[in-house]
């Protein structure tokens, strides 16, 4: 639907094109240059996506300037508050969040599915003890394709949603096996009468030396982490999901794709890369030194957790994040990593370089001090994010396969050599 339309003059030529405008139910309004090309002779260039919607979504609207975040329309604040992580799932699944006998079934299927094929709990063992646990993850998600010949039909709706069960489910499962691995303990099978986040725990914790008992505060604090980071829109992996997926190859393939982008430190790897930074400042009085670092052009380091191109405000996911880690730490014991960030922070935040930037903490900035007050080891923190982002992967994957699907394929403005001949070897 054109709601109205922006006309292009090329200053050369004098050529003109008009180009239909659209609105959303919220948000900026965009320019659809389909036709551009075609009737102007022009494509446009846009690295990096910054003013370049790619597709159209109904799952996650952020509104950078105001700070807000909102799954299906309802704010992030709320559903952290009163939903649990596998009611977010239903909602960013299915559109709507589940009555209470759609939440009992949905519960039933992603603790039903948890198991993993025995085979593929062998591929660990072909994997060095120092592998990173995201380097397993990719590897053993992509893999699954191998092992589920029954959902891989991308136009079957029932497939599609059993897939989507079957990622969600066995995440967890993956990343507790990828831990023990690294830390050379037995497998531990999954337990059904756990929640999501309990058996998470059980996983990764439990031997069979001993009893184990989830304890409900870490068993919460996961659970709450894993809604904030459920769905953020276009993010580079989600958009890796919906590229790689748009060739039609199958989702476990494409949410390995997405899981291998969330690795980098500008994405999901930033939460380990802050704990590592915090190590590296080490103390209050040595802040300074690493602020005017991250200030200095010819210094490649910056202030992980900082940052964000959507937004230009708080981030509302940190917000709730940094009231969560002085809960937990009042329970697991005091960090100083906790007391040095929230200095940084401080004098970040009145420092005229990352004022005029906009530059804030983000949701990566305190979820490390949390996840390590929960026992859970620095390699492992991008991991947690990966089983807490898959949802939001899946589900875009399945919005868009549901929908009018087209390959991506990006242009190009080409600045490479025009046309030579091939000179023979003894003259090159
Ligand atoms: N430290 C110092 N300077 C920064 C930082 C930072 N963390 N972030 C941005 N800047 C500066 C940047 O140098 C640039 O300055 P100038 O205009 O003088 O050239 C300006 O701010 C704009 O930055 P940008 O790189 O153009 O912004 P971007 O939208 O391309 O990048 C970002 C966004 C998140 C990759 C970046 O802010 C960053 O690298 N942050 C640190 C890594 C991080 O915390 N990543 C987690 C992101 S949130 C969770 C997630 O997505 O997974």
């Amino acid at each position: 639907m054109a709601d109205s339309s922006v006309t292009i003059t090329h200053d050369g030529t004098g050529k003109s094109v008009q180009l239909p405008t659209r609105e959303g139910t919220a948000g900026t309004p965009v320019i659809d240059i389909g036709s551009l090309n075609k009737s102007f002779g022009h494509f446009t260039l846009d690295p990096g996506f910054v003013a370049t919607a790619s597709c159209e979504s109904k799952i996650t609207y952020l509104d950078g300037s105001a700070g807000l975040l909102q799954y299906r329309g309802y704010p992030i604040e709320q559903l952290a508050e009163q939903c649990d992580y596998l009611e977010v799932c239903y909602l960013l699944l299915n559109g709507e969040l589940p009555n209470g006998d759609q939440k009992s079934e949905f519960d039933h299927i992603i603790r039903t599915h948890t198991m993993i094929h025995e085979s593929l709990r062998g591929f660990f063992d072909g994997f060095h003890y120092d592998a990173h646990p995201m380097a397993m993850m990719t590897g053993v998600i992509g893999s699954l394709s191998a092992f589920y010949h029954d959902s891989l039909d991308i136009n079957d709706p029932g497939q599609r949603m059993i897939t989507a069960q079957r990622i969600i489910a066995k995440l967890p499962t993956i990343a507790a096996a990828a831990y023990k691995h690294s830390v050379g303990q037995p497998f531990m099978y999954p337990r059904n009468d756990l929640s999501y986040t309990g058996n998470l725990l059980h996983m990764m914790y439990a031997v069979p030396a001993a009893d184990y008992e989830v304890d409900p505060i870490a068993e919460k604090a996961l659970d709450v982490l894993f809604t904030l980071h459920a769905d953020h829109e276009q993010n580079a992996s989600t958009s890796t999901v919906r590229l790689a997926g748009s060739s039609g190859t199958n989702p476990f393939g494409a949410i390995a794709a997405g899981t291998a982008c969330l690795w980098g430190p500008a994405h999901g790897g930033a939460n380990e890369a802050v704990l590592r930074m915090l190590d590296e400042i080490g103390d209050v009085s040595r802040i300074d030194k690493y602020i005017a670092k991250a200030k200095d052009k010819n210094d490649s380091f910056r202030l992980m957790g900082f940052g964000h191109r959507v937004y230009k405000n708080f981030d509302p996911r940190a917000r709730i994040i940094k009231k969560i880690a002085h809960e937990v730490l009042a329970t697991y014991g005091n960090d100083p990593r906790m007391e040095l960030a929230m200095k940084l922070e401080e004098i970040a935040l009145v420092d005229e370089y990352f004022v005029e930037r906009s530059l804030y903490p983000n949701v990566d900035f305190y979820s490390g001090i949390i996840y390590r007050a929960l026992g859970i080891p620095l390699e492992m923190l991008t991991v947690m994010f990966a089983i807490g982002r898959s949802v939001g992967w899946i589900s875009h994957w399945q919005e868009m396969v549901s929908g009018k699907m087209r390959i991506g394929r990006p242009r190009q403005l080409y600045t490479g050599e025009v046309q030579r001949d091939v000179p023979a070897i003894k003259k090159r």
